[in-house]
């Protein structure tokens, strides 16, 4: 188990919602769905873009710049990119991003903090 670290207070984000916050030196995406908390890396693997300012649907969080979709759960990747590329192309490259895994944390309870483990 790595080092606790306290993200966010469990009254500081409600359901549906994901903010922000920097542990250790790294942006991390704190999100809650349906009493339970994710950490996730801010940074989107594809340029970049910080998955805080895109939109949370369920487990899925959406790049803003590009369109891109991400499992809060697990990091893999559900959509490369917004459409317009061959189905050949986008399986290429969905192979390719799987293969850098999108960093995930895991949380922890403690009172009424959400710790993550670093
Ligand atoms: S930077 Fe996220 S989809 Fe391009």
């Amino acid at each position: 188990m790595g080092t606790l670290v306290e993200a966010l207070k469990t009254s500081d984000i409600s359901s549906g919602k994901m903010q922000a916050v920097t542990l250790n030196g790294q942006e991390i995406l704190i999100a809650q769905v349906r009493n339970k908390y994710y950490a996730v890396r801010n940074i989107c693997p594809h340029r970049g873009g910080r998955l805080s300012e895109g939109t949370l649907t369920g487990m899925v969080v959406e790049c803003p710049l590009h369109g891109s979709q991400f499992n809060i759960v697990n990091g893999q990747p559900v959509r490369w990119l917004r459409g317009g590329l061959s189905g050949k192309i986008v399986s290429i490259i969905k192979a390719l991003s799987r293969s850098k895994k999108f960093q995930t944390y895991k949380t922890h309870i403690e009172d009424d903090s959400i710790m993550v483990e670093m």
